[in-house]
């Protein structure tokens, strides 16, 4: 059955996105009642409803604000709306739909942290969305929910939009301060973590989008609510992208659990053309691939570790069957030799000979050690670099020449795809 929306409610295609709509339908109410709790009590309740991150860690969010050390100021909150990761595109949807939800759960996050000061680090390209955020604030600030004594009471909390250059890597977390601190986007390495040492090494509290949308409604309804959806380590709800080889491509809301079968057919229109499906990344490009034995899995942080991938910030990119898996895997390496900020070895000359020899191999000029190769040069990448970048670029290549190990050979012997007409 379908799941009826919550985050998504009110991101239509033309959504009323002021905050006179949002009073109307129950808005800034949780915030209010928020600031009348002990901050102890808001960490708590938070943690109570097992709500785990959602740009891709899955990290618990109480758990991480309960890092904070207490009485170190000023402490600082940074929404991480900069979604770069290829086929990832629900906060865009989210943030500009419903604009007052996400000023509303930074509120939120920033009394539970004691932070008097957010940023909403937001992705270049998405000039419309900051300019909707913009005029969110704006009108939040005239009503007396942002700047002094927000709600009449004695919190006082600014929000400042930050527009990012364009550039992938400023979405981790520790080059995204960087970048608001004025600098080139290099990633730091840690510890020390950013709750503890983070914008300008004071106390810094990172969440991604989807992340403090949620917390609107875990306040209005509590944390036990939440925990009553999807599973007992995956709590609660999450919205997924799906693209690629679906009649209806999209962002779709459902309980952490879901199976990605269902998800794929029950929501997203099922295979384009009835075409069969070869391959479906779950968690953004940066996670191993899944083939269809594993189709059936329960789209929650375990059960997708468990087939030997990861949630990730659930981007589900669907391939059928005329997908030419080298020019794929060509595709994604490109985007990450691209992005790397060239700040470690491994990673700046790493993707650099991925992307050449996978390159080579799409050419027909490939040899049959280059497998072998592809694979030591991962392996020698693989936690030795200050980010998880180079990770990120090395597993969808592993796992692609683990499972589609016979299209590389193919290609390697014939000169020439696997697939015949391939699409990509
Ligand atoms: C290369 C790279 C890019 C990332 N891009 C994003 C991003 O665009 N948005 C995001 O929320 N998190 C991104 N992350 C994850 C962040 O570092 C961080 O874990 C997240 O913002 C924390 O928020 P959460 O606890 O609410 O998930 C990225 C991580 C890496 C390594
Ligand atoms: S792993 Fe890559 S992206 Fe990350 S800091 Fe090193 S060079 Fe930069």
């Amino acid at each position: 059955m379908a799941f009826k929306p919550i985050l998504l409610k009110y991101c239509t295609d033309n959504p009323d996105t002021s905050v006179d709509y949002y009073l109307f339908h129950g808005g800034y109410i949780a915030a209010e009642k928020t600031l009348d709790m002990p901050r102890s009590d808001v960490i708590e309740e938070v943690k109570k409803s097992g709500l785990r991150g959602r740009g891709g860690a899955g990290f618990p969010t109480g758990v991480k604000w309960g890092f904070v050390p207490k009485g170190v100021l000023p402490t600082y909150l940074v929404c991480n709306a900069d979604e770069s990761e290829p086929g990832t595109c629900k906060d865009r949807q989210l943030l500009s739909g419903d604009p007052h939800a996400l000023i509303e759960g930074i509120i939120i996050a920033c009394w539970a942290i004691c932070a008097n000061q957010a940023f909403i680090y937001i992705r270049g390209e998405m000039g419309p969305e900051a300019k909707v955020l913009e005029k969110a604030i704006d009108e939040a600030r005239r009503k007396g929910f942002l700047g002094d004594k927000i709600f009449g009471k004695n919190f006082s909390l600014e929000i400042t939009i930050t527009r990012g250059g364009g550039a992938y890597i400023c979405g981790e977390e520790t080059s995204q301060l960087t970048s608001i601190e004025g600098n080139r986007g290099y990633p730091r390495l840690k510890p020390p973590f950013p709750a503890v040492q983070g914008l300008w090494s004071q106390p810094t509290i990172i969440n991604n989008v989807e992340t403090l949308m949620n917390l609107p409604h875990i306040m209005n309804n509590g944390g036990e609510w939440y925990r009553g959806f999807g599973t007992e380590k995956s709590p609660g709800f999450k919205v997924f992208s799906v693209s690629g080889h679906v009649n209806k491509p999209g962002n779709y809301e459902v309980p952490l659990g879901v199976r990605l079968d269902e998800l794929i057919n029950d929501y997203a229109g099922g295979p384009l053309n009835d075409i069969p499906l070869k391959a479906i990344i779950p968690g953004g490009s940066s996670v191993p691939v899944l083939t269809k034995k594993d189709f059936d899995v329960e789209l929650d942080y375990e059960s997708v570790a468990e087939r030997g991938s990861m949630l990730g910030s659930g981007a589900v990119i669907v391939m059928n069957e005329n997908v030419c898996m080298v020019s794929a895997i060509l595709n994604l390496i490109r985007f990450y030799h691209h992005e790397s900020c060239g700040q470690c070895t491994p990673c700046r000359e790493g993707t650099g000979w991925l992307e050449k020899i996978i390159h080579r191999i799409a050419k027909g000029k490939g040899r049959m050690e280059d497998l072998d190769l592809l694979e030591n040069i991962g392996n020698n990448m693989v936690g030795n670099t200050v980010c998880v970048l180079a990770d990120a670029a090395v597993m969808p290549v592993q796992s692609f020449l683990k499972k589609f190990r016979h299209e590389f050979e193919y290609f390697i012997e014939n000169k020439k795809s696997m697939v015949e007409n391939p699409i990509n």
